[in-house]
């Protein structure tokens, strides 16, 4: 699944005016990257017993929207990094002012990959749109970069920390679950797998900052600068053996909703468990 994505990812970019915008755009699309969010969409449409690759191109707005966050993310003006998926980050290897303007188009291509999709309904489409923009705009995603970024050289507690999370990365996933669920015509079942994205989020989250404390950048292939910039995480916040415990909390909560779901012998269970031992 993860090549169909890709290939979806590059029918995109061929559609693109040839320019550096174009060239920009492929760097950071295709430098690589685990593709989490399209494939948990499409999971959950293959678990509903529909053809998940149909829906690819609709499910490659969240890679979209996901690498636009990615690219701002790592402007100077944020965390000032200079490695993202093993390679000089957008804005060191062409310039700033495009770094913005990739991050722009990719933002705004994300919905039209869903508005422009041949299979969905007028009404899935809003609904999947609706989700999208709530899950990712000035009350969401965007919102958890700017606690974020005040949160630097700030001590918090573990209690803000965990909003922060749940803006900041998780969610992106729980909109990645729930769109599959819009797609599939399981309107009733989103509030599921919306607890479900949550403690898959917050528990992304925390291994993310295990893995900044444990690991190397050439492993990650991104840069660890959540020290240099006094980000509180969540081992400078409790330590890594609390972080482990809360990675059990979560995972137990992860469980649950897995059952409530009845989606132990899906593909999806198997890409929640390629989660739990990921390495970068
Ligand atoms: C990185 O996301 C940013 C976080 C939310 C922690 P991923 O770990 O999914 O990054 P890629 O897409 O695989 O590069
Ligand atoms: C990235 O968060 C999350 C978003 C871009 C929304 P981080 O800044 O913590 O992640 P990395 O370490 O750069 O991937
Ligand atoms: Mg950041
Ligand atoms: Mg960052």
């Amino acid at each position: 699944m993860i090549k169909d994505i890709v290939s979806a990812l590059e029918r995109y970019i061929s559609n693109l005016e040839d320019s550096t915008l174009k060239e920009a755009t492929e760097y950071a699309l295709l430098a690589g990257g685990k593709r989490i969010r399209p494939l948990l969409m499409l999971q959950v449409i293959e678990h509903y017993k529909l053809h998940p690759l149909d829906y690819v191109d609709a499910a490659i707005s969240l890679e979209l929207l996901h690498t636009y966050s990615l690219v701002h993310d790592d402007l100077p003006a944020m965390d000032d990094d200079t490695l993202r998926r093993g390679k000089p980050t957008l804005h060191i290897a062409f310039d700033e002012g495009l770094a913005i303007l990739v991050g722009d188009g990719l933002l705004t291509d994300s919905f039209k990959q869903i508005s422009s999709h041949p299979l969905l309904t007028d009404t899935q489409k809003i609904k999947m749109i609706d989700v999208l923009s709530s899950k990712t705009g000035s009350k969401g995603m965007v919102y958890g970069q700017v606690l974020d970024l005040a949160s630097e050289k700030q001590s918090i507690s573990k209690d803000r920390l965990d909003q922060l999370y749940l803006f900041k990365t998780a969610y992106l996933l729980q909109a990645s679950l729930m769109l599959g669920a819009i797609a599939s015509n399981q309107i009733e079942t989103i509030e599921l797998w919306e607890k479900l994205g949550y403690h898959l989020g917050i528990y992304f989250q925390i291994q993310d900052d295990i893995l900044e404390h444990t690991s190397s950048p050439e492993v990650l292939g991104k840069s660890k600068t959540d020290d240099i910039r006094e980000k509180p995480t969540y081992v400078s916040l409790i330590g890594l053996d609390e972080s482990h415990n809360a990675l059990n909390h979560h995972e137990i909560q992860i469980d649950h909703y897995v059952h409530q779901l009845d989606i132990k012998n899906s593909m999806i269970t198997q890409s929640i468990n390629e989660i739990k031992k990921r390495k970068a």
